[in-house]
This record gives C-alpha cells, sequence and structure tokens, in this order.
C-alpha cells in the first residue's frame, strides 16, 4: 500500500513556503490501520512521520512535484494508493534561494498551478493494476463535488471529508468521511478518532481488493 499524508509545501524563498494546514493525522492513521491489518505499508509524507514499524518505509517530501515522484516510485511495487496528502495547489512560479527582504511597497506572488498527482496516474504503466482512493476536503456541495472529482480523476474510491462540519477535518482528532465510488455512496462513517475512521476506510479498500481477485 502507498499513503500519502500531510500538506506540501512550496517554496517561496529559502525560508517561506505556500502550504495548507493539513497535519498528517489523518494519513498517519490510515498507514497505521493498514499496518495493523497486516499491511506493507510505503508512507509518502510532508509531515512529521509516525512511529518505526518494521512493514513501514517513509519517504519524506516537501513540494508537490517530490510527492508526485515518490508516489510514482512507489507504485512500481504497489496495489494500492490512498492519496490522503493535501497537495497545495498552487506554488510560486520561482522559489528565490535567498531570503527575500521585507520591502513597503509590499509582495505580489506570482502563482502556477501544481502538478496533480492523481490525475497524472492515468499515464503510470502500471495504473490498471492499482486500486486508487482519493480524499476529497469539501465545503459546499460536497457530495455532489466529491462526486465529480472520483470521475474527474479517475479514482476507483473517495473519501469525502465534510471539512466545514464542526470538530472534524484538517488538523482536528476526530473525522467524518462518506465513501463513494461510480455507483454512489458505499459507506458512511460517523464522527469519531481518526484511528477509527481509518480502519473502516482500510476494510472497505480491502473488502474491494478482495472482490477485484
Ligand atoms: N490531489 C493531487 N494533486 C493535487 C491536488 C490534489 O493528487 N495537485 C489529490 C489529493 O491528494 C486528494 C484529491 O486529489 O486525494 C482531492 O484533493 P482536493 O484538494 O479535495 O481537490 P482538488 O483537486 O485540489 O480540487 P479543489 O481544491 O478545487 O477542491
Amino acid at each position: 500500500m502507498v499513503v500519502t499524508a500531510g500538506g506540501t509545501r512550496e517554496p517561496i524563498d529559502v525560508v517561506r513556503f505556500v502550504g495548507n494546514r493539513s497535519s498528517g493525522k489523518m494519513g498517519n492513521a490510515l498507514a497505521a490501520a493498514c499496518l495493523e491489518a497486516g499491511a506493507r505499508v510505503a508512507l509518502v509524507t510532508a509531515a512529521a512521520p509516525p512511529p518505526v514499524h518494521p512493514r513501514l518505509t517513509v519517504t519524506g517530501v516537501e513540494t508537490a512535484e517530490e510527492m508526485r515522484r515518490a508516489v510514482w516510485a512507489e507504485l512500481a511495487s504497489a496495489d494500492v494508493l490512498l492519496m490522503a496528502a493535501a497537495v497545495a495547489d498552487y506554488r510560486p512560479r520561482e522559489a528565490a534561494t535567498r531570503k527575500l527582504k521585507k520591502s513597503s511597497e509590499g509582495l505580489t506572488l506570482d502563482l502556477v498551478p501544481t502538478v496533480d498527482i492523481l490525475a497524472s496516474l492515468r499515464d503510470h504503466p502500471r495504473r490498471g493494476r492499482v486500486l486508487v482512493v482519493g480524499f476529497a476536503a469539501e465545503t459546499d456541495d460536497p457530495l455532489r463535488n466529491a462526486t465529480a472529482k472520483l470521475r474527474d480523476k479517475g479514482l476507483d474510491l473517495i473519501v469525502l471529508n465534510d471539512v466545514s462540519a464542526p470538530g472534524v477535518g484538517m488538523g482536528a482528532d476526530d473525522n467524518a468521511v462518506t465513501v463513494i465510488d461510480r455507483d454512489g455512496v458505499v459507506l458512511v462513517v460517523e464522527r469519531m478518532p481518526k484511528l477509527e475512521v481509518a480502519r473502516r476506510i482500510a476494510s472497505a479498500v480491502s473488502e474491494r481488493l478482495g472482490a477485484r481477485g
């Protein structure tokens, strides 16, 4: 299994970055749940890694492009991707190689889109042999938006996380999710600790994997 976690950081200069509020807790919980279930886990993370485990390898990354490269490499020998990372959607066009000095004139950042890692997998030679699970953080019209992401990114499953709901989502200790496939909702997990949510997602994924044979 390949699991991604954390929020990528896209450099502005040597000390500053464009990032997001992802803590990496959900990705780490997914890695823990998959290890509990007996899987070998390759965690690609932009956040603090979990405790060591004999069946866990960790690749630390910073940017979306580094995460893409690590995910592509790990998929050479994996059957599942759980893409829980919050990949930054934009990066500064140029990263300054020194610390930018403060100016009274303000600063305009020129941002360009990052690579969409999930969408890029359409071109991965092993795409047909990997169960690809995306995660959707939504605030508006969550079911419709998550279903559109599932289709647009060519995913097998998507885990919808309504980040406008109180006490769940980025940085929180609890989560509540809805798992969706091309035919609709397959699982609703009410608010509970992220490790419990992760166990339910892991078992839905392993069921799906079993059905594929
Ligand atoms: N994702 C990705 N590469 C990106 C952005 C997102 O692979 N550059 C993945 C995320 O890891 C997640 C899924 O796509 O599994 C959906 O991420 P989300 O942030 O909800 O969607 P976006 O595609 O970024 O769309 P938007 O921000 O407009 O909702």
